[in-house]
């Protein structure tokens, strides 16, 4: 039995050899010396680097020294077989890439049928012609070779996904901190407008009080110096004049209450849809030429806890509202109907999300419709698009009021040049 042959270029680079880049590195593992030789000759002249290895034992031995790029090997030898040496190959990680290739005797199916099952990707008759053997050779070296390229590209398109995916995770993150950076800043922005409505609402009130105490004490002071001069007949007048400051004073004060919560809507249940109807009827001869306004409520509706004076201010500014929307004629609908309210939808003035059955009050027109960049200022005291003395800007901010103490909230929608609508989602069930 021959000795294994030392390994060829142990300690060099094997892709520096030239046989080894053109043809590749054969394993030839062959019990006949024979044999072995003949065809190590034959595969040597054609080009290939040959290592031999006469038994199971020294090829699987070789192998752990350095990897080749296939085994020929022969099917019938005394100790291990060729099929059970494939299949330890096959077993082995390290090795299982390694395509092997059966030499045999004769050309039996079933010896075929075994070779493949252990992982064998061809059989060569021992009698072939050499062109063919070395042809077969050569295909499965390169496909061998192929197969470690396209490996080794799906390895580095998988570091190129994860490297991507990373930079996606890395990119979202810095999204989702921009956005919180926007909410913030939202946020702030909507506090600064709060304070400027504040400021522009104790400005207002300042101002409006001046007005009238300014009234009051100068009708005090003329009916003080009416009564020293004995005129007596003017008092009546001048009285009347600061009851008429005094009561006007009552209303701003009313007003305030309204949309500070101050005064929490109570007292006992009524029938809102007659409260609404009262306020539809006294808002009729109102409504000028060309504007239609219907009122209907889908029963059964039950009834609310809420005083029905806030019910009709309510009702009024939102139908006061859509009639000055309307230029030259056209619909204001009031309906009153159960509703369900879907948890993505939040309030437009406390912009709080709200969910569940609810009693709705919709006024709807065809009017010139919101412009969406005023659409969340509209709740904020003192904001009008009113010409002076057509608006002052406290209808909605009242509404909001009401309808907050009340436990309720308010959507808008609304398209430029098509119309809006204004609904009041008041709770139906518990106490309101
Ligand atoms: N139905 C609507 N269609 C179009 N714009 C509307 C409608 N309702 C309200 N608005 C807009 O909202 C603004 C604020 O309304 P709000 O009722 O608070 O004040 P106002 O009507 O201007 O004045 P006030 O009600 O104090 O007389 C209005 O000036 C108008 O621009
Ligand atoms: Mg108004």
């Amino acid at each position: 039995m021959p000795a294994i042959q030392p390994l060829p270029n142990m300690d060099e680079n094997l892709s520096s050899s030239p046989a080894f880049i053109d043809r590749g590195e054969v394993l030839l593992v062959d019990d006949s010396a024979t044999s072995l030789a003949a065809l190590s000759t034959a595969l040597t002249q054609a080009g290939y680097v040959v290592r031999e290895a006469p038994s199971g034992e020294l090829a699987l031995m070789t192998l752990k020294v350095r990897l080749p790029e296939l085994v020929l090997l022969d099917v019938r030898m005394p100790a291990m077989d060729g099929f059970e040496i494939c299949r330890r190959i096959k077993a082995e990680a390290g090795t299982r890439d390694i395509p092997v290739i059966f030499l045999s005797a004769q050309d039996e199916t079933p010896d075929k049928v075994r070779g493949f099952r252990a992982g064998a990707v061809d059989f060569i008759g021992k009698n072939f012609a050499e062109e063919e053997m070395l042809a077969r050779i050569d295909t499965h070296i390169e496909l061998g070779r192929v197969k470690k390229v396209l490996e080794a590209e799906r390895a580095a398109l998988e570091d190129r996904v994860r490297e991507r995916t990373e930079e996606l995770r890395q990119d979202i993150a810095k999204r989702l901190a921009a956005e919180e950076e926007n909410r913030s800043l939202e946020r702030a922005l909507w506090q600064a407008r709060k304070m400027e409505a504040i400021g522009l609402l104790a400005g207002g009130i300042a101002h409006d009080f001046n007005h009238l105490l300014s009234l009051i004490l100068g009708y005090a002071q003329f009916a003080q110096s009416a009564l020293a001069g004995g005129r007596t007949e003017k008092l009546a007048g001048y009285l009347a004049e600061i009851l008429k400051a005094g009561d006007e004073g009552q209303a701003v004060v009313a007003q305030l209450l309204a949309f500070s919560r101050a005064d929490e809507a109570a007292g006992e249940a009524i029938d809102i849809g007659g409260a609404i109807a009262e306020s539809v009827d006294f808002l009729l001869p109102a409504m000028g030429a060309g504007i239609r306004l219907d009122f209907a409520a889908a029963g059964p509706l039950p009834p609310l806890f809420i005083k029905p004076v806030q019910v009709r201010q309510v009702a009024t500014n939102l139908i006061l509202n859509a009639r000055d929307a309307i230029t030259t004629g056209g619909n204001i609908a009031v309906r009153l109907s159960m509703a369900r309210s879907h948890p993505a939808q939040a309030c437009v003035s406390c912009r709080k999300p709200f969910a569940g059955d609810h009693l709705v009050l919709s006024v709807e027109d065809d009017g010139h419709g919101i412009a969406p960049e005023i659409l969340d200022r509209l709740f904020d005291p003192f904001f009008t698009t009113k010409d002076i003395g057509k608006g002052v800007g406290l209808g909605l901010p009242m509404v909001h009021g009401i309808v907050h103490s009340a436990g309720g909230h308010v959507t808008v929608e609304s398209l430029p040049g098509v119309g809006s609508r204004f609904r009041i989602w008041l709770p139906a069930a518990g106490t309101v």
